[in-house]
């Protein structure tokens, strides 16, 4: 790093800290946390919410320095009587770690629950004795547990932000005032992976500012987030960015990684990538999940992936993606696929011949090639409705239910 970049870090951490400690103020705080000085232990960024419903929610926040943390939260703002840790390995609390993942379970559907993160750092770990220093905690904050039974659906979907984080709440604001289940990032949120504090500045703290203390969000690696040194920490600081199933209301969603865009053997990869077989491995994983009772009572099956089924070109994994993604697509009935990677917004309607599915490709990253893609289903049926970044629609779905 040179001296340039490192006054820059310094100065981003003195005014990450600033914020965060305003953010951290309120009347009950047991121990003062407002950092006086840039090396004082504080809470970096979060909370931030995510989840794959089914009455949980995974409760997510990084700290400047290894803590031990906890979440105390209730049905009543005044009484946050319960308490919840990270996941306990072999009897082991997590602790130890700048970064926190609770997941509050047995959750009741409907209900609002508020809740306060808290850390408490840990300044020595010997063997027989461990010194602590402060805690600090985060401000009373709430999420509504989605009842999985609900009759309507609506979410945002934001794809290729490619390292432009002021592209997140911009986007976000073109849909301001309304209720989303969730915010969904297909991909490619990144242009590739350097440190945690890029995951940080980029992805995470835009998050928090704009929506995640409230609202969760799911999201799944493009091919973009598998390059670069930090790709293999990259994970850990979210619930999951591989493939995943779950449902919510009338629709039944289902997540795909589709990887990398080249060939495993080109050169840039070195070697050190198996793309091809984790493909595989999810289109076997898809076929067991087209014959599951869930996926066939859902009303609607929407499907996830960054690297579209087909209309991406002829490279390595695109096509790959159709060779195995698109017969189970069409085989399992879906009634929508949305995507990114092309960086051209397009909406590609159902064809017999081909895609037997709508498939929706959002657009990015630069100004005038962004979107937000808005899906809602409801009794009526299903709607998606595509904006550009000054709020024009560029693209729209409708479908009724069957
Ligand atoms: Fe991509």
């Amino acid at each position: 790093m040179n001296t340039e970049q490192s006054s820059k870090r310094r100065n981003f951490l003195k005014t990450t800290l600033a914020l965060g400690a305003t953010a951290f103020i309120n009347p009950i705080q047991t121990m003062a946390s407002l950092p006086e000085k840039v090396d004082e232990f504080a809470i970096a960024v979060g909370p931030y919410l995510q989840t794959n419903f089914g009455n949980e929610m995974t409760i997510l926040w990084l700290t400047n320095k290894v803590a031990a943390g906890w979440v105390e939260f209730g049905e009543d703002v005044n009484k946050l009587n319960r308490k919840a840790y990270g996941k306990s390995e072999l009897g082991l609390k997590a602790a130890n770690s700048k970064l926190n993942c609770v997941t509050l379970k047995g959750l009741i559907p409907g209900k609002t629950y508020y809740y306060r993160i808290y850390s408490k750092e840990i300044k020595d770990f010997q063997p027989y004795k461990l010194t602590y220093g402060n805690t600090v905690n985060s401000e009373t904050n709430s999420f509504i547990n989605t009842d999985i039974s609900k009759k309507e659906v609506s979410f945002l979907m934001l794809n290729d932000i490619h390292d432009r984080p002021k592209s997140i709440p911009l986007l976000l604001d073109l849909d301001k005032g309304n209720k989303n289940d969730f915010i969904f990032f297909n991909g490619d949120i990144f242009d590739y992976q350097t440190d945690e504090q890029q995951i940080i500045d980029h992805m995470l703290k835009p998050c928090v500012d704009s929506f995640a203390k409230q609202t969760p969000f799911i999201y799944v690696r493009g091919n973009h987030e598998t390059r670069g040194k930090f790709a293999r920490e990259f994970p850990q600081y979210f619930k999951h960015v591989g493939h995943a199933a779950f449902t919510l209301g009338p629709v039944r969603f289902v997540i795909i990684d589709t990887g990398e865009d080249k060939e495993d053997a080109h050169p840039v990869y070195a070697g050190i990538v198996d793309f091809d077989q984790y493909r595989i491995d999810q289109a076997e994983w898809l076929k067991q999940e087209i014959k599951s009772k869930e996926f066939k009572k859902a009303p609607f099956k929407i499907v996830l992936m960054h690297i579209p089924p087909r209309f991406s070109g002829d490279a390595h994994g695109p096509k790959h993606c159709t060779e195995l993604f698109d017969p189970l697509l069409n085989q399992g009935k879906v009634d929508l696929v949305l995507s990114g990677h092309t960086h051209k917004y397009m909406v590609h309607q159902p064809n017999k011949e081909a895609n037997h599915y709508p498939l929706v490709i959002g657009g990015g990253p630069k100004d005038g090639n962004r979107t937000l893609t808005k899906i809602t289903v409801n009794s009526s049926g299903l709607t998606v409705k595509m904006l550009d970044d000054l709020g024009k629609e560029v693209g729209s779905y409708t479908a009724r239910r069957k």
